[in-house]
């Protein structure tokens, strides 16, 4: 079996890649682990900055997100029982849209086998070969079947638990641990806020989250190895209710809880994204703490890299664009590691963290919410900096 792209992992950064490729007569065949249902329903992050929304729509799947998706003009910081909103659309003219990563996986999916697409589910076994050379091969198991594809290039969307990222040689690994988790639930409840709230508390950080007018996504900071069974639904709601109360009088709506689960926090950068004839994109390569909604818009800011120097390389054999991958994606990443990094530590109590360090985060937070240059710092990252290559902050 032969094609142009080889793509490993139908997550959005694999399954949007694909796409874009498609669009300009390039073709590709994805290969991905997991069963469709899983990658559909797996609940993932939910906030789609300025760009992504438009990347989306170019690539043909924006009609389901325009309709159902919610555009949202600020946030809002909450802390020493009072909210504060920052207006991302008079700061930065700039906005971010509500839905859901599985969304925009089952949108991306249909759009792949509409156009008769190559997408192979439950495929094991993957391994990577000859990626030096420009002729490298991907050999794999598939409904009981050894199977094996030759390609110009492999592209490893695999995800953080991948195996593409091993076979860079020489790779470099920045990291970061977070000493605590997020507990996560989506709850048939409908949102008690028109937008997302982040809240600090001395208990630890609340996010007031949603995915439709019915259906709301919240999360609580706990202990770094905690069980979920120390979290019965009561103690959630109680804990909720606490760490986001206000002295106006805010109230927490409740409902039936659809999902809970216990996610660790970290910060991972691994350089160079890229090794002869195989090209990493998002979570295979980086992630971040989910504190600044980065992780699937990094994904798709590197595809969108990807998806140029590959068309770049096709209809002008230009070798430039490919070669300079690494540099142009890695600079978005560290500025998002940096955003994610620094909202964490603002809204997060650290249980090693003193006194000190509670009190300049409250400084921090205080001046993020009163000084127009701060506000419009964390307004311009959080709904996504430019797409052109070499852009700069001026
Ligand atoms: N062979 C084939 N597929 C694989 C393999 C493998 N060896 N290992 C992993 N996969 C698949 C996974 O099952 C998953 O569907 O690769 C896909 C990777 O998708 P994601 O983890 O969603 O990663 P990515 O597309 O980079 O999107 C990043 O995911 O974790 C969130 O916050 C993150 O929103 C960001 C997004
Ligand atoms: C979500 O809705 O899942 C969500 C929103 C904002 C974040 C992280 C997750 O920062």
């Amino acid at each position: 079996m032969r094609t142009q792209v080889a793509v490993i992992g139908a997550g959005p950064a694999g399954l949007l890649l694909s796409q874009l490729l498609h669009l300009q007569g390039i073709d590709s065949v994805i290969l991905e682990r997991r069963d469709r249902d899983y990658v559909e329903h797996r609940v993932r992050a939910g906030v789609l900055e300025h760009g992504t929304v438009e990347t989306l729509r170019e690539a043909g799947v924006g009609n389901r997100l325009d309709s159902e998706g919610l555009r949202h003009e600020g946030t809002e910081l909450r802390f020493a029982r009072a909210a504060h909103r920052i207006d991302f659309a008079e700061l930065t003219g700039r906005t971010i849209t509500v839905y859901g990563q599985q969304e925009v996986v089952k949108d991306l999916i249909a759009a792949r086998l509409d156009a008769g697409g190559d997408l192979r589910f439950e495929v094991t076994a993957v391994a990577l070969h000859d990626l030096d050379t420009d002729r490298p091969r991907v050999t794999f198991d598939h409904q009981g079947e050894p199977g094996a594809l030759e390609a110009d290039f492999v592209i490893g969307a695999d995800g953080f638990h991948g195996v593409s990222r091993r076979q860079v040689p020489g790779l470099r690994v920045y990291e970061r641990a977070y000493p605590f988790s997020w507990l996560g639930i989506l709850s048939e409840a409908p949102p008690s806020s028109q937008e997302l709230i982040y809240a600090r508390h001395a208990n630890g950080f609340a996010l007031h989250s949603m995915r439709s007018p019915t259906v709301t996504r919240m999360y609580l900071q706990v202990p770094l190895s905690e069980d979920i069974a120390a979290w019965p639904d009561e103690r959630i709601w109680s804990e909720l209710h606490t760490r986001l109360a206000t002295d106006d009088g805010f109230a927490l709506t409740e409902g039936p809880l659809l999902d809970k689960g216990i996610t660790p926090m970290r910060s991972f950068v691994a350089t160079p994204m890229q090794h002869g004839r195989l090209l990493l994109a998002g979570d295979a390569a980086h992630i971040v703490p989910p504190t600044g909604a980065k992780g699937m818009n990094l994904a798709i800011a590197d595809v969108r890299l990807l998806s140029h120097a590959l068309a770049g390389y096709y209809t002008e054999r230009r070798e430039d664009l490919l070669a300079d991958y690494t540099d142009f994606a890695l600079k978005r990443v560290w500025r998002a590691t940096h955003f994610s990094w620094w909202m964490t530590t603002m809204l997060h109590t650290d249980p090693h963290d003193d006194a000190f360090s509670e009190q300049l985060a409250l400084a921090q937070l205080d001046y993020v919410t009163t000084s127009r240059a701060m506000s419009t710092s964390l307004a311009e990252n959080y709904t996504g900096l430019p797409y052109e290559r070499g852009w700069s902050y001026r």
